[in-house]
């Protein structure tokens, strides 16, 4: 019988094994063995990856194959309904960055900081994660890539690029402003 014909995918997050008698653990790449209360073991993927698990048909029965912890694919929705903007909530004056960074580190509403220009500092808080004074948008969703937190993008064509942790209509209004050609607005979604 062709395998291809008959092999199915299934999808999960946690694997659990609840058999005793396996002195080892499975082979699974990429992924956290845990045990729960129970005595069981927790298999979950890394973050950024996600259990697949197939199923194929060997001699007309159906068995499952050991699991594999896939990187997941992010893919980005654009949007030109609203500009986004690194809206900062304080601004203070520097002698560098290493300055600007110390300050936001003591800023319990500070989630990060960026050099606004000259000794000008700008701190951010959440949704927004990352500001950066550099419009370019292959490094803007090139950062975004790295950061798993990050669910949406902003960039002004050669003035900034700004992530935020939140699907977009989460953003507030504040960190909003009217779309032009020059903004690209972007949302992660990974699968
Ligand atoms: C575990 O799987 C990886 C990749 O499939 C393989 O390279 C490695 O040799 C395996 N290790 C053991 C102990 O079987
Ligand atoms: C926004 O995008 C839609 C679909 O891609 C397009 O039809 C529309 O003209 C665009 N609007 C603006 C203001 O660019
Ligand atoms: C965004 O990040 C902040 C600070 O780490 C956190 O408190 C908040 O829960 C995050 N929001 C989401 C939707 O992950």
């Amino acid at each position: 019988m062709n395998n291809l014909l008959c092999s199915a995918v299934l999808i999960s997050v946690i694997l659990i094994l609840t058999d005793a008698g396996c002195l080892t653990y499975p082979n699974i790449t990429d992924a956290n063995f845990d045990k729960d209360c129970n005595g069981n073991v927790v298999i979950t993927c890394y973050e950024g990856f996600k259990m697949v698990q197939e199923l194929e048909c060997v001699e007309e029965e159906w068995k499952y194959q050991n699991p594999i912890c896939k990187r997941t694919e992010c893919r980005y929705k654009f949007t030109n309904v609203t500009g986004l903007r690194p809206y900062s909530h304080k601004g203070s004056l520097v002698s560098d960055s290493a300055e600007c960074d110390e300050n936001c580190a003591k800023d319990t509403r500070c989630s990060t900081s960026a050099m606004t220009g000259g000794t000008l500092c700008g701190s951010y808080e959440t949704p927004i994660i990352f500001v950066s004074f550099d419009g370019n948008e292959d490094r803007c969703i090139e950062k975004c890539n790295e950061m798993s937190e990050c669910k949406t993008i902003g960039t002004e064509m050669d003035f900034f690029c700004v992530l935020f942790n939140v699907t977009l209509d989460k953003i507030p209004v504040i960190m909003k402003q009217t779309y032009s050609s020059d903004h690209i607005v972007a949302e992660k979604i990974c699968e």
